[in-house]
């Protein structure tokens, strides 16, 4: 079996790669390499007889429609997915999360069998009032430009089911965490900025929810439905989410917990624009499917500390892009310094 996998250089998508050839797939991994990639993300099947890598972007059609010449499957991590970064340039994300998905379903027309499986995310509906949990049939509010790139690809994906019979999976995650992310997000910053002594900059009160889920475990949501995924015409909905549901402020304490880090480190700074309170999935359809997570947070989380404690500073100096500068542009003016 052959996958054509989209942006394997970046944090789920390199889980996932990883996995597949484990799983005796043969994989080609098309990236662009933007500053989220990271070669050693992928350095332990790089010299796999059963993966290749191609660098380019999911935009570029000709190339695209070449790759999916003989795959029986192709699972789309390409994308922009940072909001802090949407905020700053909406533009970038329209181009790579919804041009850059309407290029692989024009590629995918051609190729009525092949099975689409396309990562997706619980913001696309938005901030949602405790004590709901959406379910795969929810309206769509996103609030933020990335939100609003993925809902869009998601209509995208919906349009080509109905008018041209294509087949798909959606798979809607809540916040992943675990080694290989990339530092711009919240629990490999703060855990970086811990370790070095630095303020951990917590958005508005910290009283935020997010729902937290071990890559790992998403990675075997994944390996699930792509199993029994299929290129009937239609678009199908799964929820994956860990049930486990925290609030901004308990996770950086932990994180001082874990590091042995005064919690004074934790320095409240002006919010994110438009901040979604709270997101909350209902995966009972996953888990009806045998899915349930391994790892409880308390654990996940410590991996991921020791993980970036052992190898962060190493393995961040081989990722692209210079993160420095965004560094400075983003909390600057927030943490009221010039550092970066
Ligand atoms: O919910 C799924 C989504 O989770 C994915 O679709 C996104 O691609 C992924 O980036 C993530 O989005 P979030 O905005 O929730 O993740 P982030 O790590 O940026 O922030 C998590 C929470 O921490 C959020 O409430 C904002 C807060 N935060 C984040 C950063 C970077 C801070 O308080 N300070 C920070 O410096």
């Amino acid at each position: 079996m052959r996958a054509l996998v989209t942006g394997g250089c970046g944090f789920i998508g390199s889980h996932m790669v990883r996995a597949l050839v484990r799983d005796g797939w043969e994989v080609v991994n098309l990236d662009r390499m933007t500053y989220a990639a990271n070669p050693a993300n992928v350095a332990a099947v790089a010299d796999h007889p059963n993966y290749r890598f191609v660098q380019g972007d999911i935009c570029d059609g000709g190339l695209v429609r070449e790759l999916l010449e003989g795959a029986d499957a192709v699972l789309n991590f390409a994308a922009e997915t940072h909001v802090d970064r949407s905020l700053l340039e909406p533009g970038a994300f329209v181009r790579a999360d919804v041009e850059g998905v309407v290029s692989l379903l024009e590629a995918l027309r051609e190729r009525p069998g092949t099975v689409f499986v396309h990562m997706s995310t619980d913001e696309v509906f938005g901030s949602v009032p405790a004590p709901l949990e959406m379910r795969e049939d929810a309206p769509f509010a996103p609030s933020s430009p990335y939100a609003a790139s993925k809902a869009a690809a998601e209509l995208m994906i919906r349009a080509y089911a109905e008018t041209y019979g294509l087949g798909a999976t959606v798979v809607r995650s809540c916040n992943v965490y675990g080694p290989n992310q990339h530092m711009e997000k919240f629990i490999p910053l703060f855990t970086l900025r811990a370790l070095a002594g630095e303020p951990m900059p917590l958005y508005g009160d910290g009283l935020q929810e997010r729902e937290w889920l071990y890559v790992e475990d998403l990675v075997e949501a994944l390996r699930l439905v792509l199993r029994g995924a299929s290129a009937e015409p239609g678009v199908r909905a799964v929820h994956v989410g860990s049930g486990e549901r925290l609030r901004n402020r308990e996770v950086a304490e932990l994180i001082c917990e874990l590091l042995e880090r005064p919690r004074e480190l934790i320095r409240p700074v002006a919010d994110r624009p438009g901040h979604d309170r709270r997101y909350a999935l209902d995966s009972s359809r996953l888990r009806a499917m045998g899915w349930a997570p391994r790892r409880r947070f308390a654990e996940g989380l410590a991996l991921t500390v020791a993980w970036y404690r052992d190898h962060g500073e190493a393995w961040a100096r081989t990722a692209n892009g210079d993160f420095s500068a965004y560094f400075a542009r983003q909390y600057g003016e927030r943490l009221g310094t010039r550092e970066g």
